[in-house]
């Protein structure tokens, strides 16, 4: 979990995705996990961590297995602890896309080989990782910066406290009440750092080095969709939430976007160039976890 991570270690990965993204700039070849296989276990849509992760997996010599659960018995009721001591006996880690928390954490504790959160109902952190590489890059450092989530306190906004707080960034989350990320995320946030958590979006977005949003109905969520609009109709970057924010603040987006709910055409378009960076810091990012894990 990002949370066991210490931030010295997130540093640390955030070193070794920066050094594979030039080495791949400068087509030098990083073969540090040759012979190794990855198995990506997808029970939810992906484009962008399927792709990086598959795509990583290749330019570092190994090879990656799209695992859908359509596909694994785990989809007609194995239990994820006999997946996890099968899995185990084949490959060197496993990255899991999922609903639950726990079962990646049973997974995990059931695994004799890494396992990796691609994204559960309560946490992205691979995510996370590569928007702090595109924060550092463009802001030149993470410490002392300031950092505004606007939107559904879910699983981005959880990681996202996570990984600011713990880099030294002041994170302020903007949200409907009864849409915080969660309580126990936000207490530990309030005792290690400066948060703040807010129905306010100016208030929140005021001298923001970053602004930072996601969907309003994640994937599992396609029935409250139409609610989602109306209770978070206002909770969007636009300009006004820009003008708020720091001058030359950066827009990030996780993606997928839908524009004019979380976010405006316009500030979309005009941000382009650092949310396809930060879609592309993916690569490196998971590249770097990759290492850290398995090499
Ligand atoms: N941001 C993200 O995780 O994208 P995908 O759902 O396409 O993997
Ligand atoms: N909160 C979104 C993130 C997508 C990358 C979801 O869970 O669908």
């Amino acid at each position: 979990m990002l949370s066991d991570y210490t931030p010295d270690e997130i540093r640390a990965l955030l070193d070794i995705a920066a050094r594979l993204k030039d080495e791949r700039r400068r087509g030098i070849p990083h073969p540090l996990l040759q012979g190794k296989t990855l198995g990506m276990i997808f029970e939810k849509s992906s484009t962008r961590t399927r792709v990086s992760f598959e795509a990583g997996m290749i330019q570092l010599g190994g090879s990656a297995l799209f695992l859908s659960k359509h596909e694994l018995q785990i989809g007609r009721g194995e239990p994820v602890e006999d997946t996890a001591r099968v899995l185990s006996r084949y490959l060197d880690g496993i990255m899991i896309r999922t609903f639950e928390q726990e079962k990646v954490e049973t997974l995990a504790r059931f695994s004799s080989i890494p396992v990796i959160n691609g994204l559960t109902d309560f946490a992205h952190p691979c995510q996370v990782i590569a928007d702090l590489l595109t924060i550092r890059e463009r802001k030149g450092g993470l410490e002392g910066r300031a950092l505004c989530y606007i939107g559904d306190g879910n699983n981005m906004a959880n990681s996202l406290i996570v990984g600011g707080i713990k880099t030294g960034m002041a994170v302020r989350v903007a949200c409907p009440a009864a849409y915080r990320p969660d309580a126990g995320i936000m207490a530990w946030a309030r005792e290690n750092g400066d948060f703040l958590c807010t129905q306010d979006v100016r208030a929140a977005a005021a001298g923001a080095d970053v602004l930072y949003t996601d969907v309003w109905a994640s994937m599992g969520q396609e029935d409250e969709a139409e609610a989602r609009r109306e209770i978070f109709a206002g909770y969007q970057i636009n300009a006004a939430a820009l003008e708020a924010a720091a001058p030359g603040a950066m827009v990030l987006h996780c993606l997928p976007a839908h524009r004019g709910e979380e976010i405006t055409a316009q500030v979309m378009e005009a941000h382009a160039d650092e949310i396809f960076d930060e879609a592309e810091n993916r690569l490196h990012a998971h590249k770097a976890i990759l290492v850290y894990l398995m090499a």
